[in-house]
């Protein structure tokens, strides 16, 4: 194992409050919040999502945040140092977690990057000619270049892992983070321009509480889980990198309300143009490779819109795949390995795990009724990572030391937490409690 001296760390309470945003805002966000949001009752799902996030997402962020600095180490040997031998296994399914997630997330970052380019030879000229679905299918049955810029991606993810924790990570997302802030900004100014948009704002924005049934509740938590990054080791992971000097409590905060602000504004980015140009609402997955080219068609200065907007994906994408590749590469670097050994070797496993994804929209590898990357969204998302997150929860509630907890919390005193009582209760109990729900309600091949 490292000694704490040579371990690496964040060079700022702000770097990691940078970097754990960049982990919380990927894709999640940009694509299935607005919809999700869309669909559940706009407003009415927004203060459902916020509530959630507020008393769950804070409480089990906490959690994950507070294991990895006490521990010091990766989620599993965190939680063995921390715990004993028996919570080992709860910090290995974080880190497979993540492993698996980065599988499928660097085939869709893949994507991205495809449309990035494709942007500037022709994808506009086709979507004008209403072939994008067209020209998306035929990308995706395409395995070999589907193949090929997934691994652009996991090579560019593994260049900034290489670079290290302080120079690699948080310097990367330092960098990256205001980029994705302006290329946002200056999508939602065109969105919100367009003549007709208003009814797209309408849409996001009118608390419609008649949509709210106890399955957006659930949607609101599993989608709150997936958006923090809970349950996969890579917040846990970069607790651990933070100084001790830094305030959980406070960074915690801002981690959740950068990354509820995002989810917010990209439904003021897409649902404007949506309605703007009488497109489906509804599109569902579809909606950002086949249905927002066509918008930006029909655009002036389309192409390059359509640059900026998967620009902003890219990066979104990167930042929180970085996250992803550092939680199971941060395990052997723990266990003695050189940071560029172990990049190398958890990079190819990942591409090699992520093939049956790029392939199976290409058609035939199915999981029962799923395509295989359905079927790793689906273990992931509804299955691994509320239960990790669950029992983590459950081990800094009922195992962890009430003072232990209190003084790295509060650095040994010299922070105020007046709400502790209520985050504990929430921690013990709430958190547990709900995630058991989603878990439970979520488990439908
Ligand atoms: N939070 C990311 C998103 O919203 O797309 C996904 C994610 C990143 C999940 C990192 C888990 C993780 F560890």
């Amino acid at each position: 194992m490292t000694d704490k001296q040579t371990r690496e760390s964040f060079g700022s309470r702000i770097g990691f409050v940078i970097a754990a945003a960049g982990s919380a805002v990927g894709l999640g966000n940009l694509w299935k919040f607005p919809y999700l949001a869309g669909m559940n009752g706009g407003a009415a799902f927004l203060f459902i999502y916020i509530v959630i996030i507020l008393c769950i997402g804070v409480t089990a962020m906490m959690c994950e945040v507070v294991v990895g600095r006490m521990g010091g180490l990766n989620a599993a040997d965190s939680f063995e140092k921390l715990g004993g031998k028996r919570w080992k296994p709860v910090g290995w399914s974080g880190i497979a977690c993540a492993f698996v997630i980065l599988s499928y997330y660097a085939v869709i970052g893949g994507w991205i990057i495809r449309y990035m380019l494709h942007s500037f030879t022709g994808l506009i000229e086709l979507a004008a000619q209403g072939k994008s679905a067209e020209v998306f299918s035929v990308f995706v049955s395409n395995s070999g270049e589907v193949i090929f810029y997934q691994a652009i991606f996991m090579a560019i993810t593994a260049a900034l892992v290489l670079m290290g924790v302080k120079n690699g990570i948080e310097k990367s997302c330092k960098i990256m983070m205001p980029m994705l802030f302006a290329a946002m900004l200056i999508l939602i100014v065109r969105a919100v321009t367009l003549p007709g948009a208003m009814e797209g704002i309408k849409f996001y924005l009118y608390p419609n509480f008649s949509k709210v049934t106890p399955q957006t509740v659930l949607a609101a938590l599993g989608q709150g889980f997936f958006s923090l990054s809970l349950g996969a080791g890579a917040i846990l992971i970069y607790g651990s990198y933070l100084p001790k000097t830094a305030n959980i409590i406070k960074s915690v905060r801002q981690i959740c309300l950068i990354d509820t602000s995002v989810a917010f504004l990209a439904g003021l980015m897409v649902f404007p143009a949506v309605f703007a140009f009488n497109a489906p609402p509804e599109a569902g997955p579809g909606l950002t490779f086949i249905t927002l080219p066509g918008l930006f068609a029909q655009m002036p200065g389309g192409m390059i819109f359509s640059a900026i907007f998967f620009l902003l994906f890219f990066l979104a994408a990167l930042t929180s795949s970085i996250s992803l590749l550092e939680a199971p590469t941060g395990y052997l670097i723990d266990h003695g390995m050189k940071r560029t050994h172990a990049t190398l070797i958890m990079t190819v496993l990942i591409f090699l795990v992520g093939i049956p994804s790029a392939v199976s929209l290409a058609g035939g590898l199915n999981v029962g009724s799923r395509s295989f990357i359905d079927a790793a969204g689906y273990l992931t998302d509804s299955i691994m990572m509320p239960l990790a997150s669950m029992l983590c929860c459950i081990f800094a509630g009922w195992s962890l030391k009430d003072e232990k907890l209190k003084a790295e919390l509060t650095n040994n005193g010299t922070i105020n937490f007046p709400t502790y009582g209520f985050w504990k209760i929430m921690m013990k109990v709430i958190a547990p409690a709900a995630i058991l729900c989603i878990f439970a309600t979520g488990l439908k091949w």
